[in-house]
């Protein structure tokens, strides 16, 4: 669907509910609404969403990992109608600048190893495989842990 109208902005709370749907279109096992409200309590600077015309398209979520500056991505989706056309790219982006800003040392993530497309958007963005992580996901697919560090071209 083409649309240039997008807006970036930090979430909010009366975003959860909207940020939960479009979490729930995305994946087959989906993080729980109360789950989503808690990530964003934990730490409302490290979540952002998409905009068009109002509506929620698109998000990424993160937190604080046991390690102070170390960022972790929780889960990052755009609705399928408004893929491939940079905004998961977009968001990546405006999360990474901000947590630059905020003198982060590093960011982690779990993807699905089968999960090509994201691969390479982390990849494109230096994140490294870092380890596998083995039956992570409730149908026992493995994960990959992929790490970026700040700072680093
Ligand atoms: C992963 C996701 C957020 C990417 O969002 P998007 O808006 O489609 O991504 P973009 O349009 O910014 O594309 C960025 C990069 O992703 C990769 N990509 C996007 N579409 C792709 C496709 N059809 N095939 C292969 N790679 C693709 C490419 O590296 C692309 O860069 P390029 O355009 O220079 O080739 C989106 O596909 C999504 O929500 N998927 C379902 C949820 C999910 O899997 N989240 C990740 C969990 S770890």
């Amino acid at each position: 669907m083409e649309n240039t109208n997008y807006l970036l902005r930090h979430m909010m709370e009366e975003d959860i509910s909207k940020v939960y749907e479009v979490e729930r279109k995305s994946f087959p096992f989906p993080f729980g609404e109360v789950l989503i409200g808690n990530i964003f309590y934990a730490a409302p600077e490290l979540c952002f969403i998409i905009e068009s015309e109002g509506n929620i398209i698109g998000f990424l979520i993160g937190g604080y990992t046991a390690i102070p500056k170390r960022a972790h991505i929780l889960s990052i989706a755009v609705l399928e109608d408004f893929r491939g056309q940079g905004l998961g790219r977009r968001i990546l982006t405006y999360f990474l600048n901000s947590i630059g800003k905020l003198g982060y040392l590093s960011v982690k993530l779990e993807v699905n190893i089968d999960n090509h497309k994201a691969i390479k958007l982390y990849e494109e963005f230096n994140f490294k495989i870092d380890s596998k992580i083995r039956k992570y996901y409730q149908d026992g697919t493995d994960a990959y842990l992929m790490i970026r560090v700040e700072n680093e071209k």
